[in-house]
């Protein structure tokens, strides 16, 4: 039988909810617009928590979309059969239409007819309730209903069957998950579905969500009921073709190819398969982030910026215990952007982007290890010193940390010396490390989607920037990026050279100008070519024929943008740039504030 690839899943997926009245949409960013609690977008529902929380989307009631999702969570998991840094979902949505048991039927109709998958393989999981929460016998008779035995029927608690929300507060419900049995022995006599032995593997899962939690940890019913759902491509082409690995689709294997092609170290077969695969996993993640639409990561210290160094970094230090070439990042990058370039086409339009920041980073990453060098000469000479013959646990961690210096370097340049290596000690300090930053994500994961008035104001002030640059500096000005926090607005924008205090102080006036004059902000719904025509700015390429809604500023700004915004621009009281800085070449940035710090520091500037 012919095999399934991600091309042909998509499609039939996009086209199966199309026919049960769903507006195929287009994916969002895989890095998040205007939220900035999140460092990446980890699921398909994520861009679309605003309309789970109620407000209306320009597309209907019934959605259906690819979102690339970027979980790094576990990252140290990759290089097993199946854990991805990226992955594809597939997502079928109801904004308070449909609910538990059409989106029941349309997903075993979907599994049985599409998929090929027989009734008798398919084993689902449901919640079974808690104090306050009742059991999901809806779902339950849903799914009877279809023809599923109660035998295959597995009612679980709130660690398996309970989605959401994506950070601390928002959309949340009731789940129930979609297994097909491999036919792989049972690993006990407690194997079930949710067993992670191989015997049982997840192909799909249907939220319905049906409360919203709150900061203080209360579940308020939301007003709309609606049904969430999520299938990863990689994993669902892996299962159906009976690969043994996610690995061995048409994804990944020109990479892994090419990766062997350029090895020139032998080593024992794990270890390489393990890091054939993260340099794999890893490139296609930093490619597409780099490749992003939205644009605005690069590799550096903090938050998304750090993850993607991250991960070339690790890339890198997978590619010299294999022996590949130095500078071979962009060579993978090329093969990545070939296979996504169908679906994606921003990778094909970014690729320069995305070959130099790889090999200027591949080239820091260098410089950084010949200093780890000197650094580790540095520790040896004091070593000696005093005597002593082994590298502390900690003293390796900050050779491993500071200057990417895996333990395995570091103990085999200890050996060459007579040196040993605490690597009990290592193992210590970085599980506390991990400990650390797994509590700093948690900071990120908080409150998702912060759609604060505050932050929907710098949104609009971030609009009325974008039009005044366009004014003052020429049409070529472009976004490349825009993040908010409640305190600011970072705004980047194509512009070859460093801006004068005069154009500074012209867009500071003709941005306050359109909050003196108490713009009225409106939004229409309409197709794409029309937003176009009507000179809306449109940033992000949307799909011919696609409904999206466009942003007015009285007569100053028009926008196709998905929101929220200020109603009018008086609430934004003031602006006053901070900050005007280089990003990347050709690339400059705005931080930017508003409200009554900016009235004070512009009246102190005498305005
Ligand atoms: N949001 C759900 C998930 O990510 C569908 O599994």
């Amino acid at each position: 039988m012919a095999k399934l690839t991600a091309d042909a899943l998509r499609t039939m997926y996009l086209e199966f909810f199309a026919s049960k009245g769903h507006a195929i949409i287009s994916g969002a960013s895989v890095i998040p617009e205007n939220d900035p609690t999140v460092l990446f977008t980890t699921a398909g529902m994520h861009p679309l928590v605003p309309y789970l929380l109620g407000e209306p989307h320009p597309a209907g009631r019934r959605l259906t979309d690819v979102q690339k999702c970027v979980r790094t969570g576990d990252i140290d998991a990759v290089g097993d059969d199946a854990h991805l840094t990226f992955f594809e979902m597939l997502g079928n949505w109801s904004l308070g239409d449909y609910f538990k048991q059409e989106a029941i039927a349309w997903s075993f109709e979907f599994l049985t007819t599409k998929l090929g998958l027989r009734p008798e393989d398919l084993y689902v999981t449901v919640f079974r309730g808690e104090e306050g929460i009742p059991r999901d016998d809806e779902a339950i008779a849903c799914w009877k209903a279809q023809g599923i035995p109660e035998s295959h029927i597995f009612p679980k608690g709130r660690e398996d069957n309970w989605w959401g929300p994506a950070g601390v507060t928002g959309p949340c419900g009731p789940d129930t998950e979609m297994f097909l049995d491999t036919g792989k022995p049972a690993c006990g006599p407690d194997c079930a579905p949710g067993c992670h032995c191989g015997k049982y593997m997840e192909i799909w899962n249907d939220v319905f969500m049906q409360y919203n939690k709150t900061a203080a940890g209360d579940y308020e019913p939301l007003r709309q009921h609606n049904v969430d759902t999520g299938m990863g491509v990689e994993r669902t082409i892996c299962m159906i073709n009976g690969y043994g690995t996610v690995y061995e689709s048409e994804l990944f294997l020109p990479l892994l190819e090419r990766i062997r092609a350029l090895a020139a170290a032998d080593l024992p077969e794990a270890k390489r398969t393990r890091a054939e695969r993260i340099i794999a996993d890893h490139m296609r993640t930093a490619t597409i982030i780099l490749g992003d639409p939205k644009g605005g990561v690069k590799p550096g210290n903090v938050g998304a910026n750090y993850v993607l160094r991250r991960l070339i970094r690790r890339a890198v230090r997978y590619g010299m215990d294999l022996g590949l070439p130095a500078g071979f990042t962009p060579g993978l990058a090329e093969i990545v952007i070939a296979i996504y370039k169908g679906f994606y086409p921003e990778l094909e339009e970014k690729r320069e982007t995305i070959l130099s920041e790889l090999a200027a980073e591949e080239t820091r990453f260098a410089k950084t290890l010949t200093q780890g060098r000197h650094e580790f000469e540095k520790v040896a000479a004091v070593l000696a010193q005093h005597g002593q013959t082994q590298i502390s646990g900690k003293t390796a961690f900050k050779l491993y940390d500071t200057y990417g210096f895996p333990l395995e370097i570091t103990q085999e340049l200890a050996a060459e010396r007579g040196l040993t290596v605490d690597a009990e000690g290592f193992a210590k300090a970085e599980a506390k490390h991990r400990e650390a930053s797994k509590q700093g994500e948690g900071v990120f994961k908080g409150g998702l989607a912060d759609h604060s008035e505050q932050t929907t104001r710098l949104h609009t002030a971030t609009h009325l920037l974008h039009k005044a640059l366009k004014v003052v500096l020429g049409d070529h000005v472009n976004q490349k990026g825009s993040n908010i926090t409640v305190e600011r607005l970072r705004f980047d924008f194509s512009h070859p050279e460093k801006m004068t205090k005069e154009q500074l102080e012209r867009v500071e006036d003709l941005v306050n100008e359109q909050i003196a004059r108490a713009l009225p902000v409106t939004c229409e719904t309409m197709p794409i070519e029309a937003a176009k025509a009507a000179g809306a700015t449109a940033l992000f390429t949307a799909k011919y024929g696609e409904q999206v809604k466009v942003y007015t500023i009285g007569d100053f700004s028009k926008e196709v943008c998905g929101g929220p915004h200020a109603g009018n621009t008086s609430e934004l009281v003031a602006f006053k740039i901070l900050k005007e800085e280089s990003s990347s070449a050709g690339v400059r940035r705005i931080k930017a504030i508003i409200g009554e710090p900016a009235l004070e520091k512009r009246r102190a500037a005498g305005k």
